[in-house]
């Protein structure tokens, strides 16, 4: 049987939430992962440096005994360059939601005014804060991504020294865009990497199939998975790992958000393994984000096996994706 090790491997987008979740789901992503871009989007929004230093804190206390580091990101409205510089220490990146268009995001960006943001956005670029975008626009929802590749153009070509995160990209368009511009970079999911809109609401309803953005045509399945495979240089592993409790998911208006953070790495493994491109798999979960970001998280080494792993049927009240469906590659040691 294969086995497979990843050394330090990333998450460069996850929700962690707060409270009993986050007591839920932090040790889960820590298991496995050396750091993780955290998501601020909770109820109010992080969006101060105390709010930033709080989670963390929060954070870290429930994941004790795992080394874990949470790369905190600040909620993106239009700062100004003292504040970005004093909290500038405490964050990795700062993380732009168009107002309304996901899960607590009311309090994001309602028009995209390059000039009301220029002062935001030079300040991150001098500093070298990165900005990570929710790049949907309130079109069609299969068009929203697509729609939304002129404001990264506009935004990439406005700050070029920006560096500009295209998160969870779910398009062709948005693969396209990579080569485009020197400072967008990507993202992309592992739920992203399996899914088309057919596996969300082709058959039955699939809940915990539901996100956003939402999976698109086989053609964009196959873009992402071109330059997922092929490890380029500009995309990274972000889970997107969102998770509601069971009755916010399989209920009369589904909350968006996939929950994969237990499971990403050996699905992972289980899609590469699939394409015979096992080796470019270490670049995609961790050597090209250390690289775009400049972190250098500490070492942590985890060996898969490809062996039947069943998903469970839950963790805490959260379920995840393909719970108690058997998957082929299984975690056999983290040290
Ligand atoms: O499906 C999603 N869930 N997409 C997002 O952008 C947010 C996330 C969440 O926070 O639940
Ligand atoms: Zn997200």
């Amino acid at each position: 049987m294969k086995t497979h090790t990843l050394l330090m491997p990333l998450d460069m987008h996850l929700h962690l939430r707060d409270a009993v979740m986050l007591e839920t789901v932090a040790p889960l992503s820590a298991y496995s992962f050396s750091g993780a871009i955290i998501m601020p989007n909770l109820v109010p929004p992080v969006d101060t440096k105390e709010a930033v230093v709080e989670y963390k804190e929060r954070i870290m206390a429930a994941v004790p005994n795992d080394f874990f580091e949470p790369y905190m990101t600040l909620f993106y409205k239009n700062y100004d360059k003292a504040f970005l510089a004093d909290v500038a220490e405490e964050i990795t990146a700062i993380k732009l939601y168009p107002a309304g268009i996901t899960t607590n995001s009311e309090g994001g960006v309602s028009a995209f005014d390059i000039e009301e943001m220029r002062e935001t956005l030079d300040a991150m670029a001098e500093l070298g804060i990165p900005l990570c975008v929710h790049g949907e626009t309130d079109g069609f929802v299969m068009d929203r991504e697509a729609e939304f590749m002129s404001i990264y153009e506009l935004l990439a070509q406005n700050f070029p020294k920006l560096k500009i995160i295209m998160e969870h990209i779910t398009t062709k368009a948005a693969v396209e865009m990579l080569d485009k511009y020197e400072n967008l970079y990507a993202t992309i999911t592992v739920h992203h990497l399996i899914l088309t809109l057919d596996d969300v609401i082709g058959g039955m309803m699939m809940p915990h199939h539901f996100c956003k953005p939402i999976a698109k045509r086989p053609e964009d399945l196959d873009a992402l998975l071109s330059v997922a495979l092929e490890a380029h240089p500009k995309v990274m592993f972000g889970s997107d790992s969102a998770p509601h409790p069971q009755s916010a998911k399989e209920s009369c208006g589904c909350a968006a958000g996939v929950f994969t953070a237990p499971i990403a790495l050996q699905l992972l493994c289980e899609i590469f393994d699939q394409f015979g491109k096992l080796d470019n798999l270490q670049a995609f979960v961790s050597d090209n984000a250390q690289s775009i970001y400049g972190i250098c998280p500490e070492f942590k080494e985890v060996t898969l096996k490809q062996r039947t792993f069943v998903v469970p049927e839950k963790y805490g009240n959260v379920v995840p994706m393909f719970a108690g469906e058997a998957i082929a590659w299984a975690i056999e040691s983290v040290d």
